[in-house]
């Protein structure tokens, strides 16, 4: 099968073409899927993407056009798929779910370290020769209560990473995960209870119509003072202005997050050279209680080979005219966003 492979970074070429072994013709191109780079599809079978590429409407009508028959995600998120317009124009979508939940998850607890015990300010000390500890407390995390916002794949090794710490568990999902309940003490509450108990808060829920800007400012206004909120999940599931006004009347102690609302005209290129107009990253890149980290959570050997392997599966299956599990169909996620 011809497969063009949008998105592509140096860093994961050899990881598909190791997965491939040269079974179909990869071709790698770094810009983004749009309705403008559509056009790069004509002539190939498929295309694969990633999680800043937009399979609107448009871009898939377009694709269609271009004789493209599947879509091979290098993501387990699919927010930027509109699916029913896939499924309307017979294009088949699937995704790489699972890869390693451990990676995404070991990552939102190095936020969560890192700003609790403050490690940016205490190295940038230390470039200095200032090993001074003045302003460097942080906090015990054993008996402090954790909020899992999605206790699905990530979520579940999050609240079981938690649970090592000596932490307090509240979850809040669709479906209960009994595991967690009956083997790590998780409490399954509303959103309103978690925001009011938790000390930390971190986010594992896909972005869908349900889910976006979940985290508002009526939520905020009843979190604890101090809470600190991790999100590795997709940015626009916290509004970003209600984030920053929360941590600016310091009702929010830290912000960790791997993902931003308006990430896709800004993450995985340098901007260092521009003067850039978006207030928000500004605003939270000048906070010292805020690190933000460019949707890396994903960025392990482990989750680079298993994306890998599970992308070309799922084009060997569609190759050899097999369904592939990891299919999406419009009820995978009815209310896609895009
Ligand atoms: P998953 O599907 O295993 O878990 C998601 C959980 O959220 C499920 O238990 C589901 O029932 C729950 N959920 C869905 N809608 C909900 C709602 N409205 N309210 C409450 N709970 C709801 O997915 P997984 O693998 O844990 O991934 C979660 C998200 O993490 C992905 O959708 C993706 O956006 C993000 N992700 C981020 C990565 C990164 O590099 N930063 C890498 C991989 C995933």
């Amino acid at each position: 099968m011809k497969v063009i492979i949008y998105s592509a970074k140096d860093f994961e070429m050899p990881y598909l073409e190791r997965a491939n072994n040269k079974k179909h013709q990869l071709t790698f191109v770094s810009e983004a899927l749009n309705s403008k780079t559509a056009i790069k599809a004509v002539g190939y079978d498929a295309v694969s993407i990633f999680s800043r590429d937009e399979a609107t409407i448009i871009t898939l009508d377009k694709l269609k056009d271009f004789g493209i028959k599947y879509i091979a995600l290098r993501s387990a998120g699919y927010d930027n798929v509109n699916l029913i317009t896939a499924k309307r124009l017979n294009i088949k979508v699937a995704n790489a779910p699972n890869y390693s939940p451990f990676a995404i998850a070991e990552h939102a607890v190095s936020l969560l370290l890192a700003l609790n015990r403050k490690l940016m300010e205490s190295n940038r000390r230390a470039e200095h020769f200032n090993f001074d500890l003045n302003h460097l407390i942080g906090y015990d995390l054993n008996n402090k209560t954790v909020g899992i916002i999605g206790t699905g794949r990530i979520g579940s090794i999050m609240a079981k990473i938690m649970h090592g710490f000596g932490c307090n568990l509240l979850g809040v999902d669709i479906k209960k995960n009994k595991e967690l309940e009956d083997t790590y003490g998780l409490t399954y509450v509303s959103m309103k209870t978690l925001c009011e108990q938790a000390d930390i808060i971190s986010i594992h829920v896909p972005l869908n119509g349900d889910t976006h800007y979940l985290i508002n400012e009526a939520l905020i206004e009843k979190m604890k003072k101090g809470v600190t909120i991790i999100n590795t999940a997709r940015g626009a599931v916290i509004n970003t202005e209600d984030i920053i006004k929360g941590l600016e009347n310091e009702t929010i102690g830290a912000l960790g997050i791997d993902v931003y609302e308006n990430e896709h005209y800004l993450f995985f290129k340098d901007h260092s050279n521009e003067i850039l107009k978006d207030e928000y990253i500004i605003k939270l890149n000048a906070m010292p209680n805020v690190l933000i980290a460019g949707h890396h959570a994903f960025l392990t050997e482990e989750a680079l080979t298993n994306i890998a392997e599970i992308m070309i599966y799922n084009i060997d299956c569609w190759n050899e005219n097999k369904d592939t599990e990891n299919e999406l169909t419009q009820t995978s996620n009815e209310a896609t966003t895009t």
